[in-house]
This record gives structure tokens, C-alpha cells and sequence, in this order.
């Protein structure tokens, strides 16, 4: 299987005694994605889970910032889920649950979303750059379990680059797409209609396409009846 990275293509940081991975790209978005995110979850309460939380940096901050809300961060990789773990405990917030492993080529996640262990349904779902640094079927696992897990009134937030009717929307993203191809045939930045189809396949809708930084998009799901 290939190595999953925290950032593909980048060197990341040296690892915190604690196991923290620090990632650049973190810094550099995470007061816009926030903002996205904010705009849906102020003022509610509930669980949601990040799916692909590679560092756990991302997870603290809307933690921080959604009180009312559990996170429940997740990932596959060991040294990301240490990671996690070790900002989680650098964060000490009172709602933040520990990572779960979740593979998301597996449609059901892992145990804990259906054994009473894990969350409740699910508020949110937020993924950031995760689908288009790992094969197909991690997009289609990731729609097939907020399809099941999601709440009638919850959201699914995509973040990364995306195409748009089969085109790059910014040349970076095109070179972006052919090194990631060329490191692995199944990796690629996917498009806005494909993935439109899958959440049709799990109940689900597009709402809305925020605009972000750098040529990058947040894609907001949820039930069709709050399209
Ligand atoms: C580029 S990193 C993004 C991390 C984080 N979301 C962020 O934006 O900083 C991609 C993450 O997806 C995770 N990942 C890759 N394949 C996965 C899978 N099948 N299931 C769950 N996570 C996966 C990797 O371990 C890695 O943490």
C-alpha cells in the first residue's frame, strides 16, 4: 500500500518529542476552512467526525472554536493517529474524543460508529485533502458512511482542489494532479460531478461550493430535502 503523507510533496516539520506533526498547509487554511464551517455550526450541538485528520491540527481548532459540538477525529496512519492523540492532549479541550481508526475505503468506518461506542448521528462530516491523495474507493467509503451516519439536518464539508465539468480551474492544480498521478495512477484531483454522483449513490446533495483560497474549494452535502 502506499505511504500515506501528511502533505504530499512537502517535507514536513520534525515531530514534536510528543509525537506532534506539524503541517504547513494547516497554517496557511485553516482560518477559512473555520469560517466555512462556522457558518453551519454556530449555535448547534451535536458530534461530528473528521475523517483524514492527518496531524489533528485542524481538529483543535474548530474544537476550540464549536464548544457545543464533540469531535471525533479519525484517521488510518499510526504516526498520524499518535499525532492526534498528542494534540488532542497538548489541547486538553473537553470535546475532543480520541481518534478513531478509520479506513475510509471501509464503508462502515470502524466498530465504534455502530456499536454504541463512537458517536451519535452525525452533525458533520468534515474531510480535508484526502480524497484526491488516495484511490477511488476511499471517496466512495467516505460517501457511503455519511450517506449512513449522517443526521437528516447534518453536512458533509469536502475540502481540497477540485475539477469542475471534467477541467482544472487553475493551472497549479493541473500540475498538482499530474505529480500525484504520476507517484500513484489512483491518486488524482477529482471531479465536482463525479462526486456528485456518489453522494447521489448515499443520499446525498450538493448545497453549496464555497470558494477558497489558492485555487482550492470546500464542497457542502447534505439530505436533498436541505438542498
Ligand atoms: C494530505 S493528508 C490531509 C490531512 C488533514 N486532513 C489536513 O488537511 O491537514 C491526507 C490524510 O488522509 C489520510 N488517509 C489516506 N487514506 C485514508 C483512508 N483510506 N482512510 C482514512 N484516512 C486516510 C492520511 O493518513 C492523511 O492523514
Amino acid at each position: 500500500m502506499a505511504e500515506y503523507v501528511v502533505e504530499f510533496g512537502k517535507d514536513g516539520r520534525p515531530v514534536e518529542p510528543d509525537g506532534r506533526l506539524d503541517a504547513p498547509a494547516f497554517h496557511r487554511n485553516h482560518h477559512a476552512i473555520r469560517a466555512v464551517l462556522e457558518k453551519f455550526l454556530a449555535g448547534k450541538s451535536g458530534d461530528a467526525v473528521e475523517a483524514g485528520s492527518g496531524t489533528g491540527q485542524h481538529v483543535v481548532d474548530l474544537a476550540r472554536h464549536t464548544p457545543e459540538i464533540t469531535w471525533w477525529p479519525s484517521d488510518l496512519n499510526e504516526q498520524h493517529l499518535r499525532s492526534i492523540a498528542a494534540w488532542r492532549a497538548h489541547a486538553a479541550l473537553p470535546n475532543i474524543r480520541p481518534p478513531l481508526r478509520i479506513d475510509l475505503s471501509d464503508p462502515a468506518w470502524c466498530s465504534q460508529m455502530h456499536d454504541g461506542s463512537g458517536p451519535a448521528k452525525l452533525l458533520a462530516v468534515f474531510c480535508a485533502n484526502v480524497i484526491h491523495i488516495a484511490p477511488w474507493r476511499v471517496a466512495e467509503g467516505l460517501f457511503a458512511g455519511t450517506g449512513r451516519y449522517l443526521r437528516t439536518d447534518g453536512r458533509l464539508f469536502l475540502y481540497g482542489p477540485f475539477k469542475r465539468n471534467g477541467s482544472h480551474t487553475a493551472i497549479s492544480n493541473a500540475v498538482f494532479d499530474a505529480s500525484l498521478r504520476e507517484n500513484n495512477p489512483e491518486w488524482g484531483v477529482r471531479d465536482i460531478g463525479a462526486l456528485r454522483e456518489l453522494a447521489a449513490s448515499a443520499g446525498l446533495a450538493l448545497i453549496e461550493i464555497a470558494e477558497m483560497p489558492a485555487n482550492n474549494l470546500i464542497l457542502v452535502f447534505g439530505r436533498p430535502e436541505a438542498a
